[in-house]
């Protein structure tokens, strides 16, 4: 057997490799300003991966390591050296005129102080370790002496450097703090394709920003789009800083995500010039800021002025005011979606916020409600920040009466009347009836809707008049729909009839993937059709699927499988599906991937043993893609035991339970690769 040995030129192209993939990682995740295009990134990608697998010479910060860690039990706790603190809030210019007077007052100074201005990010607070220049593990803030070790999730966002470049010096060890952080475009996006898969939303971005962080399964934080900005040092070894402004140069030389804008100011005055700069400029970030950090430069003015309980005496955070107004709720009602999903909304008395009049919110579920211990008559704080629909801040508890009410599930549908019920372990509650007018209603917004089967001018308010007119109740009717009917409503005249006949009669050409989303499969949203679709040919393909059959798709968790298997098992389901292709329904599937038919290892488990001239993760996969099963321990269920170089205790045990033993030769020959 001959294992590949790793000639000098080939090690030497991998570290080229890794280091140029690095570099344009940096360009185009921290500057913003790629030199090179997606196409030629993913073809040095591939040829990296190529030849690590083939050569098994794989360096720990290779862009390869990013993605691929196995989801965890739990996280692990991890004490930061240094307490992460929180900051002092200053609500006006006045009050940071007060924190400048007393920094000076304590440090017995009337000379101007030296300050930074960054702005504030609203996300998770984290810090990175680094010895010897390589990331060693990240943290979350935690209660600001104990966090927990998100290494893995944090890897997979690209802006975080594996490796501190070379071109600074570097530190034996140095601890990075930052927020983690999402984008608003990216967020809504994010709460747009959940809406559309029938999952619970993300308030903020934040919110969605620290869910993806604290994921147990780091896949699921590679799909978000994060970004980090570093702003703080902790603890650190083997090198010299001597003011924030000094660290953070030495940051952006390390090619380090540094916040958005930074200042040196002497003296308050210059603060609040700079104050205000952002102020003008913090409609064009593209993340969510609440204010500015004010932060003494000098480390070692800092450590003079010290720590009070929570937060340093050298910094504080100005707020900007907010888009915020008080208002009374008058009730609450519950509102049912496409998936039968039951959200709470807030019904307010009208008020002015930021030039909109706000009457309503939603409360997002049950919990939320709780958490925020928010009743029926309750005076709140409402805030409508950028383009993000209004929310609940907080109940103004000093004005309650005593009379407010705490909203109550229902327990019974409000539309259909149908019981309800809330699934164990999750926040939503759902209204189970199958022919709930609301649902109905909802699922043919989204049937027809652009992503979907893209009917044009079958939007929301047609379809609530065609559905009151008893003309569409279902998927079907929309293609019995007849030129007739529609004229006989006075929305509708020849032209307008005849365009949506005719954007009916095209929707009739469609893709697999597109008709997959349109069903409105529970937690199938627009990414899961797609994987759907490149795996199974024809809608046909799906009927009567199995759980097993999608588990096999590495992407797809037991919630999907269990709801995709149940929609196509399902006899009225896979009627209405035969209807529709009646009707004339034509679903191409340009998305299929034909994958190799012959299954050679069908029904036999194999188990590897000591080490095979390609790397074991790969035999595996190979094993899997031929029909066999790949398992990790001998028993007298393995039907073979391939034995590599300097084979461990499982060759023992496969002789004594009489388990054949083969060469990767022999497997090779087997599956007619040799
Ligand atoms: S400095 C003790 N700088 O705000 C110094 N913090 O309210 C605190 N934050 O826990 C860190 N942007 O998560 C600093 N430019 C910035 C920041 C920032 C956001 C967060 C951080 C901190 C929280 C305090």
């Amino acid at each position: 057997m001959k294992v590949e040995t790793l000639p000098e030129e080939i090690k030497r192209e991998i570290e080229r490799l890794v280091e140029e993939l690095n570099y344009h990682c940096y360009r185009y995740y921290v500057l913003d300003s790629p030199v090179i295009s997606d196409e030629e990134y993913d073809r040095l990608y591939r040829r990296l991966k190529e030849l690590e697998e083939k050569y098994n010479y794989v360096l720990p910060h290779s862009p390869t390591q990013r993605v691929g860690a196995p989801p965890l039990d739990k996280f692990e706790k991890v004490r930061h050296k240094i307490p992460m603190l929180s900051l002092d809030n200053a609500f006006n210019y006045e009050e940071v005129r007060e924190f400048d007077e007393r920094t000076k007052r304590f440090l017995g100074t009337d000379a101007e102080i030296e300050y930074t201005v960054e702005p504030k990010y609203d996300g998770l607070a984290i810090e990175l370790t680094y010895r010897n220049g390589m990331l060693y593990k990240a943290s979350t803030r935690g209660d600001g002496y104990e966090g927990e070790d998100v290494t893995q999730n944090i890897k997979t966002i690209k802006s975080v450097p594996l490796k501190i470049a070379a071109d600074v010096a570097v530190p034996e060890e140095i601890d990075i703090r930052g927020e983690v952080y999402m984008n608003v475009e990216d967020f809504e996006e994010l709460n747009k394709s959940r809406e559309a898969a029938g999952e619970s939303l993300f308030a903020n971005p934040r919110n969605a920003a620290a869910g993806s962080v604290r994921q147990l399964d780091p896949s699921v934080t590679a799909s978000r789009k994060l970004h980090l900005a570093c702003y703080g040092v902790g603890a650190y070894r083997g090198i010299e800083f001597s003011s924030q402004w000094e660290f953070i140069q030495w940051l952006k030389k390390a090619r380090f995500p540094v916040p958005a804008y930074l200042k040196l100011c002497k003296g308050i005055n210059e603060v609040l010039e700079a104050i205000e700069e952002i102020s003008e400029k913090k409609s064009e970030f593209p993340f969510e800021t609440d204010g500015v950090v004010i932060k003494v430069n000098s480390f070692e003015l800092q450590s003079r002025l010290g720590v009070k309980t929570r937060e340093p005496r050298w910094a504080i955070a100005y707020k900007f005011p907010a888009h915020q107004g008080t208002t009374v709720i008058k009730e609450v009602i519950p509102s049912v979606g496409r998936t039968g999903i039951i959200t709470p909304v807030a019904i307010f008395e009208p008020v002015r916020i930021g030039g909109v009049i706000v009457s309503r919110s939603t409360l997002h579920n049950w919990d939320e409600i709780k958490r925020k211990d928010i009743r029926i008559g309750d005076t709140v704080v409402v805030e409508r920040a950028g383009e993000v629909i209004p929310h609940v801040v907080m109940v103004v508890k000093d004005k309650r009466t005593g009379k407010e009410k705490i909203p109550e599930i229902p327990e019974r549908c409000p539309v259909c009347g149908s019981k309800v019920v809330r699934p164990e372990g999750e926040v939503a509650v759902r209204c189970i009836g199958l022919d709930c007018p609301a649902q109905v209603k909802e699922r043919l917004k989204h049937f027809a809707s652009r992503n979907a089967m893209d009917i044009e001018g079958l939007g929301d308010k047609n379809i609530e008049l065609l559905y009151k007119e008893g003309l569409i109740k279902s998927f079907v009717d929309i293609y019995r729909l007849k030129k007739e009917d529609l004229l006989r409503l006075p929305r509708f005249a020849e032209k307008s009839a005849q365009n949506l006949i005719d954007a009916i009669q095209r929707s009739k050409n469609t893709t697999l993937s597109r008709f997959l989303f349109a069903l409105g499969i529970l937690f199938v949203g627009e990414y899961t059709a797609k994987l759907l679709a490149r795996h199974f040919r024809s809608i046909e393909d799906l009927y009567h699927v199995s759980e097993d059959r999608l588990l096999d798709i590495p992407q797809i968790g037991e919630k999907i499988a269990r709801s995709v298997a149940i929609f196509f098992n399902d006899k009225k389901n896979l009627e209405t599906l035969e209807e529709l292709k009646r009707m004339g329904l034509k679903i191409s599937n340009p998305d299929y991937r034909e994958e190799k038919a012959e299954q050679p290892l069908k029904g036999l488990t194999f188990v590897i043993t000591g080490t095979l001239p390609k790397p074991r993760k790969e035999v595996e996969e190979m094993i899997e893609a031929l029909g066999g099963h790949a398992a990790s321990s001998v028993s007298s269920k393995t039907d073979y035991l391939i034995v590599g170089d300097s084979p461990g205790s499982k060759l023992r045990k496969a002789e004594a339970l009489g388990v054949k033993t083969i060469t990767y030769d022999e497997f090779l020959k087997m599956v007619g690769e040799a």
